[in-house]
């Protein structure tokens, strides 16, 4: 039984066959739509969402199967108490495949270790997201064609975002990639991933916080919300959540073929004059994770 907790559970190998999936699912809806008739998919909820637990949803859906389960701990048995390792034993009797988001890390590979039924991490704290670094693969891919040459910019909170910690982890396997890690010095990409990821795999990148310095040579622009639940201080959030804001200015100097990506949610750091630039690519990005979570449930039920 195979579960997704880290995006290095998926080899490239089969990264690429998810991306061919999703593609074959965008040309062949109506092929997909009984795939999984008589299948059950739990989302366990203990984080607040809106794009990966409805789109897990709509995806299930739309392979024909049935979906269950709650959107926040409060009206679960965890506010009475209940472990995750318990929560999951439970589960697991009522469906056949467990998506899962905790403030937690490490949270969803615990829940792993108990789980009779395959388990997907939808986010763990400020650690990893696979299943959003899936959906931001299948958006280069269909945007750029291409997943290796690509320079790419990262901005905002890279030190609590778990998206860009499990973007950087899987574009670091493609071929002449490079980063430009944008931030506030207080916001910077941690340093177990310099050293695990980037170091370890000879990557070339650059850290500034000047978000138009490099403008001129990105191919990708991966904008991020800075991440309020995750600071300690409201004073420190505060100061730090408006210090990036995309604008038509900041793009002068930017290749006409940029694609400009955000996980969403959006705050205020792309402003919404960017959103019919062609070069917009986030809402499109979004719609991109449906067909790639219809792939990766078709993968971990083993339906061919
Ligand atoms: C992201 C997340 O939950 O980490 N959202 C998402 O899943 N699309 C990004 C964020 O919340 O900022």
């Amino acid at each position: 039984m195979r579960n997704l907790i880290d995006i290095k559970d998926l080899s490239v190998e089969e990264i690429n066959n998810l991306i061919e999936v999703a593609k074959d699912i965008i040309a062949n809806r109506e092929k997909y739509s009984h795939k999984c008739d008589g299948k059950k998919l739990a989302t366990l909820f203990f984080e607040p969402s809106t794009r990966t637990r409805l789109s897990f949803e709509a995806a299930m859906m739309e392979l024909g199967g049935k979906v269950l389960g709650f959107s926040e701990a409060s009206s679960s048995s965890v506010s009475k108490g209940e472990s995750v390792a318990d929560t999951i034993r439970v589960v697991g009797c009522y469906s056949d495949i467990i998506v899962m988001r905790h403030p937690k890390e490490g949270a969803p590979f615990v829940a792993a270790q108990k789980s009779t039924v395959p388990i997907i991490n939808a986010g763990d704290g400020g650690h990893n997201h696979p299943t959003q670094t899936l959906t931001d693969l299948l958006t280069i891919q269909c945007e750029k064609n291409r997943l290796d040459n690509l320079t790419i910019g990262l901005c905002g909170d890279l030190k609590f975002g778990r998206t860009v910690h499990s973007l950087i982890t899987a574009m670091s396997r493609y071929k002449n990639i490079k980063f430009v890690l944008i931030s506030p010095k207080e916001l910077t990409i941690p340093e177990y991933i310099k050293k695990e990821v980037l170091d370890k795999n000879n990557i070339q990148y650059c850290e500034t916080n000047d978000i138009e310095e490099y403008m001129g040579e990105l191919d990708i622009l991966y904008m991020t919300r800075v991440q309020k639940e995750r600071f300690f201080n409201e004073a420190d959030y505060i100061r730090l959540k408006d210090y990036y804001i995309l604008n038509k200015e900041k793009l002068e100097k930017a290749k006409q073929d940029l694609c400009i990506m955000h996980p969403l949610p959006r705050v205020n750091e792309i402003s919404t004059d960017v959103d019919d630039d062609k070069r917009a690519c986030y809402f499109k990005q979004a719609e991109y994770g449906k067909f790639i979570r219809m792939a990766l449930i078709l993968k971990l039920l083993e339906i061919n």
